[in-house]
């Protein structure tokens, strides 16, 4: 894989067969970070092989942590851990590299880190992460992109997140893990990667309440020890198969979901008019027999329909019969995707965070760009339904997040290459 490598798309051809969603990036991401707060050993099972993972990897092991894979297993030692600083160069790569905060400032009580990167999609700033930070006792400096952290008496609070942030709520339960006493997170995220993260901080020994809910509360601890943990399945690789099979007409078996972590899109995919059909919650076929129908949809906090699926199902309503509207209520910087649309020839007009897509009943092939992870996600799909080739350019932002997307769809029958940037 290289930064240069494109993926050419020749669309027409139906999806068909089944595929295995691997673990979750968003769970993976944080529960790495956390197994800075231990001495002892964690082992993580399913942990998917992306790029972003590989990113935290190098920041640990920066850290002074031994990390070793096998397959899709990890194994990260904790004992030699030290509170270096992390470098620009390191953070800017990975927005989740902010995740190290937490955890750091926990174990070692002062920390200096780089503003992290990303994603393009915002502005995505860490006021909410260092608000939560000082309410439990740390001095903060923020200058010439740093940020200084230090708190030698860290101690539970009371914290009223002013939104719901995912990095907010994971990072302030990091750092109440080993303060003295007891926190409690109000207004918290309750995405399902937040309780995959408090069932691994519980097995290494912190004592976490009421992930999943709007209120946690975390009883502080001296000391974690080791653990062993499987990251839960990715809800929004399985979202995007999904509408893969649902844009192309196609029947899909999607295994290894949860499939309550996607209601809200098998919820959208049906009003569309698609078949969605849950087996024992833990696998899920969609088939759309016909051209689906519009619909509106709104971003919103889990449990309502992720801001990282809003790319996808826009692609799907370009083809679509009607118009529908995207409210995009997380991010400010969202649509990044919707100029590479209008390239393969979809309408869709733009006033702030709402889109509005006039569904056609083709698409064409064009040179694209992946601006972001989803976003090149959605011209994947966009690809596959497209008359003729759709060439996708800094593909290396899908290869961030996705597991093996394109092997995964050429298995169900996709015709789609890659092509490699170095030849
Ligand atoms: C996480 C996910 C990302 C997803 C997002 C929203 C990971 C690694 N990434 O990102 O894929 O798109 O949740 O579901 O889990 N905000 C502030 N101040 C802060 C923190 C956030 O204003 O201190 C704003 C952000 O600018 C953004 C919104 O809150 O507009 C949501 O951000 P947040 O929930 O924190 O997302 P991330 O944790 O960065």
């Amino acid at each position: 894989m290289s930064i240069l490598d494109k993926l050419i798309v020749m669309g027409g051809n139906r999806l068909v067969g089944e595929v295995r969603v691997s673990g979750a990036k968003n769970a993976t991401l944080p529960i790495m970070a956390a197994c800075l707060l231990t001495q002892g050993e964690v082992t993580l099972k399913q942990v998917p092989n992306i790029r972003d993972v590989a990113m935290m990897e190098r920041i640990l092991v920066h850290l002074g942590a031994i990390v070793s894979r096998s397959g899709t297993t990890m194994t990260v030692r904790g004992e030699q851990v030290e509170p270096k600083e992390v470098s620009e160069g390191l953070m800017r790569q990975l927005r989740a590299s902010n995740l190290a905060v937490g955890p750091l400032l926990s174990r070692f009580r002062k920390i200096r880190v780089a503003y992290p990167g990303g994603c393009a999609i915002g502005s995505r700033p860490m006021d909410l992460h260092l608000k939560g930070l000082r309410a439990m006792g740390a001095k903060v400096t923020e200058k010439y992109g740093y940020v200084d952290l230090e708190a030698p008496n860290l101690k539970g609070a009371e914290i009223h997140l002013d939104f719901p942030s995912v990095g907010a709520t994971e990072n302030l339960m990091m750092a109440a893990v080993l303060a003295e006493g007891s926190t409690v997170i109000r207004n918290a995220a309750r995405e399902p990667e937040i309780v995959d993260l408090q069932n691994c901080l519980n097995a290494m020994g912190a004592r976490i309440k009421g992930a999943g809910l709007d209120t946690i509360k975390i009883e502080g601890v001296s000391k974690l020890g080791s653990a062993e943990h499987t990251i839960i399945p990715d809800r929004i690789e399985c979202g995007t198969h999904m509408v893969a099979a649902a844009i192309t007409g196609g029947d899909v078996h999607i295994t290894n979901v949860i499939a309550e972590h996607v209601e809200p899109v098998i919820a959208k995919l049906k009003e569309m008019g698609a078949t969605v059909l849950v087996y024992n919650d833990s696998s899920i076929r969609v088939k759309a027999d016909s051209r689906l129908k519009a619909a509106d949809c709104r971003t919103l906090p889990y449990p309502g329909f992720p801001t990282d699926m809003q790319p996808q199902i826009m692609s799907l309503m370009t083809v679509a019969e009607g118009t529908s509207v995207v409210a995009e209520s997380i991010f400010d910087n969202r649509f990044k995707h919707v100029d590479e649309l209008r390239r393969m020839g979809a309408s869709i007009k733009v006033e702030g965070r709402i889109a509005i897509v006039k569904g056609l009943t083709r698409l064409s092939g064009a040179f694209v760009e992946a601006t972001d992870l989803r976003a090149g996600a959605a011209l994947i799909l966009a690809g596959l339904v497209a008359e003729d080739a759709t060439i996708i350019e800094s593909i290396d932002h899908v290869d961030r997040g996705y597991d093996s997307l394109e092997s995964k769809y050429a298995a169900l029958g996709a015709r789609i290459i890659r092509v490699n940037g170095n030849a």
